[in-house]
Formats: C-alpha cells, structure tokens, sequence
C-alpha cells in the first residue's frame, strides 16, 4: 500500500463501504457514515479556509442545503484546518461575504476539523501531486447503507459545479428507484436509458418493438420515458 510519512494512504472505491471516522466538527462529534444511516450524503473536502473558491463554493454549498435536504441528502465538509478557524472563517463569510448575490449564509452543515489529516488519508484527499499540505476538493456521494456511490476530484484552483452534484444525486436516486441508467446531461423528466437486452430473444423482442413503453433505435439502445413528476414524487421528499 502506499504510505505519505509512514502511514496508509488510502482511496475508497465506488461500491465500497464508506470508510468510518469519528471527528469533531462545527457541529459536535459525529461518527461517519453511522450517523448518516437512512440518508444520502455528500461528503467534501475543501482546501483551506479564509480562501476565496472556497468561500464561493461555502456560499453557494450552503445556499443549496434545504434544496439537498428535500432530496433527503446531508452535507458534510472537511479541511485540515482546526474548529476555531473553522468557526471564524464560518463567522466571517455570514457577516461579510457576498456571492452572486447570495449573503447573510450560515452554513449549517458540520464543517469536519482534519488538522491529523486522519480522514483526509482515509479518503484519498491528499494527492500529493497537487499539494502535501492541503486536501484537493473531493466529493463523495454516499447512499443510506453507506456505500459510495460516486466519487469526482476537483483541483484546489478549479471550484465545483454544485448543479451537477445535485443532478447526480437525483441521478442516483432515480436509477435506485426506477432500476434504469441515465444517458448524458440527464435531467429529472427526459428519457432514461434501459440496461442492455441479457439475452438474443430479449434483444430481439426489443428490436421487433414488443416491449411496451420502449424506444429502441438498436437492440442495445433503448429509452423509456419516465415523466417529471412521477420521479420527482418518489426522490423527494412532500
Ligand atoms: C481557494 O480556495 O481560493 C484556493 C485554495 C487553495 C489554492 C488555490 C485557491
């Protein structure tokens, strides 16, 4: 395995079993993922505070929680930075900091302090490519039986899209609940994507159009319509 200063650097995997921590955050003491059973979450790793794609990113991150809440997902960041900075920088982005016209944000998601780097490691947030000292902007969505269902790495100069992190959230949902794919740029209300015909008479019942509701151009491609509403009223919460 390969080690930073001697110890374990580790990069969990999609399908993998969210690896546990227990860490003080801005929020008190939380024990990952046990606490967050029954719900998605998104945890993030930021890399320092008091800097400003950062702090855009806290802004806007913060701005969306009740949207996320909706979809049942929690949020949950990170930086190797201790809880009085962490307070503070919170403090200061509420009492100063304007964003694309979003000010006032309280950020009311747990803010993990990672001074050891202990969770950092765990979760491959060092990459020592882009620096040794900070953590890279990693996002991992976890599902309620806290396996990772996705993971995407952003560089510390390029801020996240967090339209996108939410789309894969709804995403994932769907495909959870629908038992579908999802083609590109997919949207809550366009055609989903089925998986592959298993078999030559399956492939073949496709193509003949026997299968009721399925539009295929070619045995392995095939789209159902699912309208807006119908997922929207499974993956969100009344
Ligand atoms: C920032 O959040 O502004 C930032 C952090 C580390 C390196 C570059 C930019």
């Amino acid at each position: 395995m390969e080690t930073m200063n001697d110890q374990p650097v580790a990069m969990p995997r999609i399908g993998d079993a969210a690896p546990e921590f227990k860490a003080l955050t801005t929020q008190g003491d939380i024990h990952f993922p046990n606490d967050y059973k029954g719900s998605w979450v998104i945890l993030f790793s930021h890399p320092a505070d008091f800097t400003p794609v950062c702090t855009s990113e806290f802004i806007t991150f913060a701005s969306m929680e009740e949207q996320f809440g909706q979809a049942n997902c929690k949020l949950v960041g990170l930086s190797i930075d201790g809880i009085y900075s962490h307070i503070a920088w919170l403090r200061t982005i509420k009492e100063k900091i304007e964003y694309r016209g979003m000010k006032n944000v309280e950020v009311n998601f747990p803010l993990i302090e990672d001074i050891s780097m202990e969770v950092a490691k765990k979760y491959g947030m060092i990459q020592p490519g882009e620096s040794t000292t900070k953590a890279v902007r990693a996002v991992f969505i976890i599902d309620p039986k806290g396996i990772v269902r996705a993971m995407i790495y952003y560089p510390l100069s390029l801020g996240r899209n967090f339209d996108e992190l939410y789309r894969a959230v709804l995403a994932l949902k769907t495909s959870d609940e629908f038992g579908i794919a999802t083609p590109a740029d997919w949207r809550p209300g366009d055609d989903v994507i089925m998986s592959p015909a298993g078999s030559c008479n399956a492939a073949k019942s496709r193509v003949e159009g026997k299968e009721e509701g399925l539009h295929c151009q070619d045995w392995f491609f095939c789209t159902k319509k699912i309208d807006k509403e119908t997922i929207l009223k499974k993956i969100l919460k009344k």
